[in-house]
């Protein structure tokens, strides 16, 4: 038994030796990989080293907001500045402190100051301590310490939707409790709409000089792909096409880099594991497949809890009659709330959930008319009970609704 099964290991391992290696550096595709040189970026680099080059003169530099869709560089091109500067600054002997924060991947206020703290070389513990306490402490270690600092906060939006501006007026406000230590605001921000949510002083001392980052056109996205390409495979190991018709597909919503950049791996890793010798249009298109199944899936895990119980009852024992009527899905999601303990909502709030289903692609519902017996909503799921089972099976309420 054993020694068979160390057989197959064996052969497995022989087979992935023998098979041709298509990367030559495969970190360079992934998402946080920060490439030397980033096309058609110039004036937003230039820009953004711009605002913050005062600091290799010891004077603040003005707050910054940049904004853009995802996939425009936003994050990259800040990055790499940071990195040109911690650089320049070490060279010529100014002392500078550049912190970087995902406040997204940070989830909370405390987290994102919890973790700028530690940038600057202040622990603070996990939880227990009130937010305002974790502020005053970092303000504390910025003036005692006489830091020139610069925060990049990341997918500022994403914090400013959930908690509101508070964390940002407080960080753009505290000249007097940090001197003579000062601090500069770094925002960015995937909205366009971002600013509308911020009141205007949050707004003006934010915004004190503004860079916007345009989506990227399909040809620039070609040019930009080929580029990372050719640094992250061995030559040889793709055809033109395919790296064409990576960009060919991410550019037509819009022009979203990353969108290229993930498609171009994934379908490099396809074609190795196929064990082919080079990476061609049809491995981009399973890695597509895969793609749009990651983002089903990622849609799925975060709709709110009544949305995932209104689904199941449309998606659950689907078989015997394809469309349900919104009445069948609303027995079917009581018995679903009373059996995990949970509170239904109206049959109206219901009808909304279903609406916000359709709207994401997930069902499909249809007015059906019934002449004089009225009108009822006809709901067919666009997702198979497999595709649920597996999206919510680490979500311990909804789960075992599956079984
Ligand atoms: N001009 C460019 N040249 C090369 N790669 C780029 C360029 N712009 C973006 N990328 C790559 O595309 C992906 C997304 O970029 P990112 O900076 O994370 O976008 P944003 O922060 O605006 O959402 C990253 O992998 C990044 O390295
Ligand atoms: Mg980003």
């Amino acid at each position: 038994m054993l020694d068979q099964s160390s057989d197959s290991l064996e052969t497995i391992f022989q087979k992935a030796l023998a098979a041709p290696k298509l990367f030559r550096n495969h970190d360079a595709l992934r998402s946080d990989y920060v490439p030397d040189h980033l096309p058609f970026r110039d004036d937003q680099i230039t820009s953004v080293a711009q605002v913050l080059s005062p600091l290799l003169h010891s004077s603040k530099p003005s707050n910054l907001l940049i904004y853009g869709k995802t996939g425009t560089g936003k994050t990259a091109a800040t990055r790499h500045v940071l990195s040109k500067l911690t650089t320049a600054s070490k060279n010529n002997g100014i002392q500078a402190t550049f912190v970087y924060s995902n406040v997204r991947m940070a989830g909370t206020e405390y987290r994102v100051l919890a973790e700028l703290a530690a940038q600057t070389g202040l622990s603070v513990p996990f939880t227990g301590l009130a937010v305002s306490e974790v502020l005053a402490r970092l303000q504390g270690q910025i003036k005692n310490k006489k830091l020139h600092a610069v925060f990049v906060l990341d997918e500022i939006d994403y914090l400013v939707k959930l908690f509101g501006d508070r964390l940002l007026y407080d960080l753009t406000t505290s000249s007097d409790a940090i001197a003579p230590g000062f601090l500069s605001i770094v925002g960015i921000s995937n909205d366009l709409q971002f600013k509308e949510e911020l009141g205007a002083r949050v707004l003006s001392r934010l915004s004190e000089e503004e860079i916007v980052f345009p989506p990227y056109t399909a040809q620039e996205l070609t040019t930009i792909l080929h580029e990372r390409a050719k640094f992250a495979f061995n030559s040889g190991a793709y055809t033109e096409a395919a790296v064409n018709l990576c960009a060919a597909l991410s550019g037509s919503e819009h022009g979203d880099a990353r969108r290229a950049v993930d498609l171009l791996r994934i379908a490099g890793e396809v074609a190795e594991r196929e064990g082919s010798k080079q990476l061609d249009e049809k491995h981009v298109r399973i890695a597509l497949q895969k793609i749009d199944q990651d983002r089903i899936s990622d849609a799925l895990k975060s709709l709110p809890l009544h949305a995932k119980l209104v689904l199941i009852a449309a998606v659950k024992n689907d078989s015997s009659e394809n469309k349900k009527s919104s009445g069948t899905i609303y027995e079917h999601y009581s018995g679903l709330c009373k059996a995990s303990g949970i509170e239904a909502l109206t049959t109206r709030r219901v009808s909304g959930l279903i609406t916000e289903l359709d709207t994401l692609g997930l069902v499909s519902a249809t007015l059906v008319n019934y002449g004089r017996y009225g009108r009822t909503k006809k709901v067919t799921p666009q997702i198979s009970q497999d595709v649920l089972r597996q999206a919510f099976q680490d979500d311990g309420v909804v789960s075992q609704l599956l079984d």
